[in-house]
């Protein structure tokens, strides 16, 4: 095992991606964010120092932070964020898993900014877990684009009668590049000449097979990715690696990571282009300027053309706004799912419109905010699980017995649920939202054991369900070898049913992954083996970040 050691200096920078000047906030000036590769078992040492106005944190997406919670980087839960001229060292070793993750801004949707980057980890077997073998492994970063900065989106999306219309991106960008016609945006400064701007090229070697780590580093689009005339082979889910199933097209909701593997044999021509296309059904009112599809030329080592003439597959591109269906992706280490649950949540996730006429994001009836005084884990050690009668441990008794909102502490604000030991939880999530929500648990893998339309099969459905009303759905499940992610979407008015094994100490942020829904308050926490976890110590570099001056805690309206 090795030490990786890296030095970050995280700026503000005025930077076209696609020929129009933005304001962005980039590491190093570089955009996408530098690549972080390691082999499992390595230590990540990144030094952050924070030159831009605003303050900031870096989240390392999928990272278990195993013994690490104070290094997961997220503002409002493990640290204070790190102020304006301030400095950080994160630390924390890779073990027990592998694939492909990223990291990004954890303050606000500073991700959009142009704060992410890839993590790929490479596992002890990686080449016998991967079942289709390969000769080069790249990685191809989706994001959606804007031409402003989110602080400043993140103002109008959050006015009052704002009614949940998300921001919606000017385009999409490949590997950070794009190009627009500079004539369709009159009113910005743009150079869509310089050597950043383009559509990007991928050469690859004749006869040889390819991975393609891709990964959705955007704020809110769906994609639906594709590579003319090449049929794709999935072989790994968000660091799970899965037995090979070949496609023509995914869908990666935000956050999400594919491993694929494509090869040239089956192809005429020597030229393809790849498309990743944003859904625009999930887009309120697009405005004209808007271009779904980011282009990038998949081109052979002899390729001649310059322009691909490769043609969409011909099968109609199916354009609902929702995670794809992934039953058919079954892991490669075979795990059978815990037979049963020692407490199952039942979570509702909406958007209301509330107090001030504002638009807040909802799991049951919490909208998450960060606390104006301390991150959560800081308030752990003060003792918070002991002095607050309203924020108890769950008694793991069963089905039944530990439902959510009595769990809560200021369930107005914040929805923080507690277990202690290592217990087996259920999250029963029913959305009753018109939005698609790609869910992310830090910290852990959960199991994706069933989703659906409209509400769940219960006997009854109610703030209160115990195990008779849960039967219908518990029948059903298949728990031999279910799928193991990070992130997957409980679809507009739909549910979902994820299984974790909260075994992991620490405070762990469960959000939507649209970067504007967590931020209007569609999160909340889990506090794993809560008991352990207020006897451990916090290191001082992690609490001397509120005692930054001008620090401001509070980062949500
Ligand atoms: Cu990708 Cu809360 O993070």
């Amino acid at each position: 095992a090795q030490h990786r050691e890296y030095t970050w200096t995280i700026r503000d920078h005025v930077h076209n991606p696609d020929g129009i000047y933005r304001p962005m906030i980039l590491v190093n000036n570089q955009f996408p964010g530098p690549i972080i590769e390691v082999n499992e078992g390595d230590t990540i040492v990144v030094h952050v120092e924070n030159r831009a106005v605003n303050a900031t944190s870096i989240h390392w997406h999928g990272m278990y932070q195993n013994g690490t919670n104070h290094m997961d980087g997220t503002t409002g839960v493990t640290q204070c964020p790190i102020a304006p001229g301030q400095h950080f060292t994160y630390e924390f070793t890779v073990s027990g898993q592998s694939g492909s993750y990223w990291w990004h801004g954890h303050v606000g949707v500073q991700t959009s900014d142009g704060l992410h980057g890839p993590l790929i980890v490479h596992g002890h077997n990686e080449k016998a877990l991967q079942k289709v073998q390969y000769d080069t492994d790249r990685v191809i970063l989706l994001s959606d684009h804007y031409h402003d900065l989110s602080s400043a989106l993140l103002w109008q999306y959050l006015m009052p009668d704002m009614e949940n219309a998300e921001p919606v991106p000017v385009g999409a960008l490949i590997n950070g590049k794009g190009v627009r016609d500079c004539s369709d945006f009159p009113d910005r400064r743009c150079d869509n000449t310089t050597t950043n701007v383009g559509v990007p090229r991928i050469t690859l070697d004749h006869n040889k097979s390819h991975r393609l780590r891709i990964i959705n580093v955007g704020a809110f689009a769906e994609f639906k990715f594709q590579i003319d005339e090449h049929v794709m082979a999935v072989t790994e889910v968000d660091g799970t690696d899965v037995h090979p199933v070949s496609y023509h097209r995914l869908n990666i909701n935000p956050a999400q990571r594919y491993s694929v593997v494509i090869s040239s044999d089956v192809t005429s021509g020597d030229a393809f282009w790849m498309r990743a296309r944003m859904i625009t059904t999930c887009f309120t009112d697009p405005p004209k300027t808007m271009q779904a599809d980011a282009l990038a030329v998949v081109a052979y080592e002899d390729a001649k053309v310059s322009d691909p003439t490769s043609k969409d597959w011909e099968e109609r591109l199916e354009q609902e706004c929702r995670d794809m269906n992934t039953t058919d992706l079954v892991p490669v280490e075979a795990m059978v799912a815990p037979s049963e649950p020692d407490a199952v949540y039942y979570l509702r996730s909406n958007f209301e419109i509330g107090a001030y006429r504002l638009s807040r994001g909802f799991f049951n009836q919490s909208s998450w905010r960060p606390s104006a005084d301390l991150p959560t884990l800081h308030r752990v050690m003060e003792g918070l699980t002991t002095e607050n009668e309203t924020f108890q441990a769950s008694s793991g008794d069963g089905v039944g017995s530990t439902f959510v909102n009595d769990q809560a502490f200021d369930t107005k604000r914040e929805l923080v649920l507690q277990t202690t030991g290592v217990q087996v939880v259920d999250l029963l999530v029913s959305n009753f939202d018109d939005g698609n929500h790609p869910l992310h648990l830090h910290g852990y893998k959960y199991s994706v054991l069933a989703q659906g339309h409209g509400y769940p099969p219960l006997t009854h459905v109610g703030a209160a369900i115990d195990k008779a009303s849960l039967a219908p759905l518990y029948e059903t499940l298949d728990l031999s070898n279910p799928l193991r992610r990070d992130t997957a979407s409980v679809e507009a008015f739909g549910w979902i049913l994820l299984r974790v094994i909260m075994d992991n100490l620490g405070v762990w942020a469960f959000h939507c992954h649209v970067s504007w829904h967590a931020e209007a308050g569609l999160m909340m926490q889990f506090l794993t083996r809560s008991d352990e976890l207020a006897t451990t110590t916090i290191p001082q570099a992690n609490l001397n970040l509120c005692n930054a001056p001008g620090i401001m805690r509070g980062m949500g309206p």
